[in-house]
């Protein structure tokens, strides 16, 4: 059976990928290596952020013997009346206007985000949801491969998803996390926060990258790796 890391401290992140992957699949996740580098988030988009977590953890993993994949999620929103923002900044948004360090309460998040939103005109409130889903085998950052082994072999390997949809003008529902209340996806007239976690894992942006990684996976059993 193959075996993940998940590397998110987001357990709300874990119980989509959880849902979605299956029971077909050992999931680790962060708790189950509590020293584990914490890693910061400092890349311009979200390709970059999910490559320097996998890679890291894959690195620090490297002294430990187990084959295993790494996989980090990087996501957010965008929004296009406010240029794309808060993007990979999503976490941390109303931290930003503080001058502090690290991520905000996702109430903080969605308050600024309805106070800019403020006089944007519905048509006009545009927005998608984007993931990055790095997937890093341990055993090639560990090195340990011989030439014809590594060259089969992928490095990191990227998988992206999208859900487009619009900003509410208040906040709905109690599911779900982050900007979920105020994330109406296309075709719906409820927010995901509204509509639950088993629509929103078949149509989630997390749901098309982790669609796309199953493919790969498949086509990778299929040629007996991985
Ligand atoms: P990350 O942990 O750096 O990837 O930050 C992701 C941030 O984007 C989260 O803290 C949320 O604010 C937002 N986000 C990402 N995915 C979702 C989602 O599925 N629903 C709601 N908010 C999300």
């Amino acid at each position: 059976m193959k075996t993940f890391l998940i590397a998110t401290r987001n357990a709300h992140k874990v119980g989509e990928i959880r849902a979605i992957l299956g029971a077909e699949f050992t999931l680790l996740t962060l708790n189950d290596f509590p020293g584990a580098p914490a890693v910061v988030e400092d890349a311009a988009t979200f390709a970059g952020n999910a490559t320097k977590k996998s890679v890291a953890l894959a690195n620090w993993l490297a002294a430990r013997s187990e084959r295993l994949l790494v996989l980090a999620d990087d996501s957010g929103l965008e929004v296009d009346a406010l240029n794309g923002a808060p993007g990979v900044h999503s976490a941390r948004f109303a931290a930003e206007d503080k001058f502090k360090d690290g991520n905000a309460p996702d109430a903080d998040n969605n308050s600024k985000l309805l106070r800019l939103l403020r006089d944007v005109p519905a048509a006009q409130r545009t927005a998608r949801f984007r993931c990055v889903i790095a997937l890093t085998p341990v055993a090639v950052a560990r090195n340990i491969l011989s030439a014809d082994q590594a060259a089969g072999e992928p490095a990191t390997m990227l998988f992206d998803g999208a859900c487009e949809g619009r900003i509410d003008v208040a906040l709905r529902g109690q599911g779900g996390f982050g900007y979920d209340p105020l994330f109406i996806p296309n075709g719906f007239d409820q927010s995901f926060a509204e509509l639950g976690e088993l629509t929103k894992n078949q149509l989630s942006h997390r749901a098309h990258a982790l669609a796309k990684l199953r493919l790969w996976l498949d086509g990778r059993s299929q040629n007996g790796a991985w």
